[in-house]
């Protein structure tokens, strides 16, 4: 029943899905600075550190990572703030129980800055999805998506911060209905079993 949480920084998301009673097995960050792990390591979690920078390429530090996980023969495996690009051996490895979660309203802005890149763009919405992980970068079946109201003077940090709160509601729902079997892919399209609605969308601040 247990979930794996990958993390690079803050953790803010992890702890999310801690503060949600979800049966967390183990924090582990390509990072040991990572100010996340120390917080889960206060938490009493395991907690483990495979530095990227130990590995001489991404398949030599994929498979350890992958080693260090299956220690833990996890249901699910939750990047949380997980900032490195995964192989597509790692992703087949896990297959239909990888999620992620990336700060924008996908297929809208991929990748790295995603709050300026809102801004720059003039949308008036914006928000977070959760997805499957998928073979390339910022793709997979999209699991539930939060949005929220893009303001006049926002800045990057001010318009991350209200979705950062939105992150925290929907990241671990997405994590229950998995662990709780709802989630169903079809031709790439994820339906919950029920009727719980897989968007959010809160104005307030
Ligand atoms: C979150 O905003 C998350 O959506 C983003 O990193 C932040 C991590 O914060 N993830 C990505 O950009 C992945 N492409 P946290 O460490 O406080 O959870």
């Amino acid at each position: 029943m247990s979930v794996v949480v990958l993390i690079s920084g803050r953790g803010s998301n992890m702890q999310a899905l801690l503060d949600a009673g979800l049966p967390v097995a183990a924090v582990i960050g390509n990072r040991a600075d990572a100010a996340g792990l120390a917080i889960a390591a206060r938490r009493d979690l395991v907690t483990a550190a495979i530095e990227h920078k130990d590995y001489r390429t991404r398949e030599e530090f994929d498979a350890a990572l992958a080693a260090e996980i299956d220690r833990h023969s996890p249901r699910l495996v939750a990047l949380a703030g997980f900032m490195r690009i995964l192989t597509p051996g790692f992703v087949a490895h896990y297959a239909a129980r990888l999620v992620n979660i990336h700060p924008s309203l996908l297929p809208a802005f991929p990748g790295l800055d995603t709050h300026r890149r809102a801004l720059a763009a003039g949308v008036k919405v914006h928000g977070c999805s959760i997805r499957f992980g998928g073979a390339r970068v910022c793709h997979g079946p999209i699991i539930v998506q939060a949005a929220v109201p893009v303001r006049p003077g926002d800045t990057p940090d001010r318009l991350a911060a209200r979705v950062l709160r939105q992150e925290h509601v929907v990241y671990p729902r997405a994590v229950r209905w998995f662990l709780d079997g709802r989630l169903v892919v079809r031709d790439g399209v994820v339906s919950v079993k029920g009727s719980d609605a897989q968007l959010v969308y809160s104005d307030s601040d």
